[in-house]
């Protein structure tokens, strides 16, 4: 099988909202000019983590959601072979495990009969297979299938819960409310558990079988950290690839805020972790050296102006950072969907490639522009934000660190 059907195979372990398009990764590699280490700074899910992995790469993902932990680490198992079935098992002592543990609104997500089952497992995770280090914002784990454990167990606590299950954010529907109500009157709860269990343990197990193993163990390194503040980027970086936030289409943390409750993350990590995503937070201090970038801001009510500036001074900041730390010949690649404001185009793609290019010794790599309808993201679509009708289109730059000139 090859790296893009085996990647959107991976995809499965996990839902996140707008991963890289799994047929992005080939021309990626292809274009890599030297060998090091693969880097994202906005990863979300790790997607670049376990294409690197599949190609013998040692890698970098950070995010600010915690949930990237969980997700590269079961999806990295999955690729070396852990027993999903063993993972399944531990679930069936999680139901009989006597020292409970709920978050704090639990009975406004789940139906009082189904409590007592999600208390169980999740006081079963918490003293058995990992604890959340607020501090250092990373799980410690106690056992080495604990995230096998936790996607399974999130799925399953997801689907008995009041929670849309047609958008990733956490969201009491009303057909939901009615949907569970009427099979939680003629199901077992238990066995209804079990049965959302089982179909994502057998789901990711086919994905399992369906893999060749790459014949190497490379290193995958993962980091919850404020890719803005954040001080030591990494160094030997052959290649980064990444796709910031598409201005304010989605609220990454606010969407996991479930997930993250259940996994241990205190409620006061999700909201301050919530006021800085971008572009949720201040602008900062940096000259958008863009002709487009300042067509856009012409015009626009203070409001919408305030959070371009926000988002294009944090974003780039970060791509900044990133290219100044790479090796030379190294690429950067940005990809990004065209988000609108107020019903104006927000060429992400342009001005990052204006900008990074004038300002830094980047240049566009030949054949490295792709353009991507999209057919498959549905979250996107009908908000009632700034940006209403979703994103239509997705643009990926390639650009080259050239060396410096004496
Ligand atoms: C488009 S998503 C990346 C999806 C990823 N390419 C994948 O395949 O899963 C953008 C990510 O930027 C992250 N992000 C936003 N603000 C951030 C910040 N200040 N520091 C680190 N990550 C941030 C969000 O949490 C989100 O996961």
């Amino acid at each position: 099988m090859n790296l893009e059907a085996t990647l959107s195979k991976l995809y499965d372990v996990y839902m996140y909202p707008a991963r890289f398009p799994s047929k992005i990764f080939d021309l990626f590699f292809s274009k890599l000019g030297v060998r090091g280490v693969i880097f994202d700074p906005f990863a979300g899910s790790g997607s670049l983590a376990l294409a690197s992995y599949l190609k013998c790469y040692d890698s970098e993902v950070w995010d600010l959601n915690p949930v990237i932990h969980v997700i590269v680490d079961a999806s990295v198992n999955v690729v070396r072979g852990y027993s999903v079935g063993e993972a399944l098992r531990l679930l069936e002592d999680a139901l009989r495990y006597g020292r409970g543990w709920l978050p704090s609104d639990a009975g406004y997500w789940w139906p009082e009969q189904v409590l007592d089952i999600i208390s169980r497992v999740w006081g079963f995770f918490r003293d058995n297979m990992a604890s959340f280090n607020d501090s250092k914002l990373a799980f410690e784990p106690y056992d080495e299938r604990w995230s096998l454990y936790a996607v399974i167990a999130l799925y399953a606590s997801r689907r008995l819960s009041y929670t849309d299950d047609s958008v990733p954010k956490w969201f009491k529907s009303r057909y939901k409310v009615g949907k569970l109500t009427s099979l939680l009157s003629v199901n077992d709860v238990r066995e209804l558990f079990w049965r959302y269990a089982r179909l994502k343990a057998v789901r990711i197990a086919r994905v399992q079988e369906s893999l060749v193993k790459p014949n190497c163990k490379p290193n995958v390194e993962v980091k919850v950290v404020d890719v803005v503040t954040a001080s030591e980027y990494p160094d030997g970086v052959a290649g980064a690839l990444t796709s910031p936030p598409y201005v304010q289409a989605q609220e990454y943390i606010r969407s996991f805020s479930g997930e993250l409750k259940l996994l241990g993350v205190p409620d006061s990590t999700i909201s301050r972790l919530r006021s800085l995503e971008i572009p949720y937070r201040p602008p900062i201090n940096l000259n958008v050296e863009s002709p487009t970038y300042q067509e856009l801001l012409e015009g626009l009510e203070p409001r919408c102006k305030k959070l371009l500036e926000s988002y294009f001074t944090n974003t780039l900041q970060v791509l900044e950072r990133t290219a100044e730390n790479m090796m030379e010949k190294a690429i950067l690649g940005v990809f990004a969907g065209e988000a609108t404001v107020r019903g104006r185009p927000v060429p992400i793609i342009k001005v990052v490639r204006e900008h990074l290019t004038k300002k830094l010794n980047l240049r566009e790599v030949e054949g490295g522009i792709i353009e991507d309808r999209i057919r498959r993201r549905r979250l996107f679509k009908k908000r009632k934000n700034m940006n209403p009708n979703g994103i239509q289109v997705e643009h990926l730059t390639l650009l080259r660190k050239e060396p410096i000139k004496w």
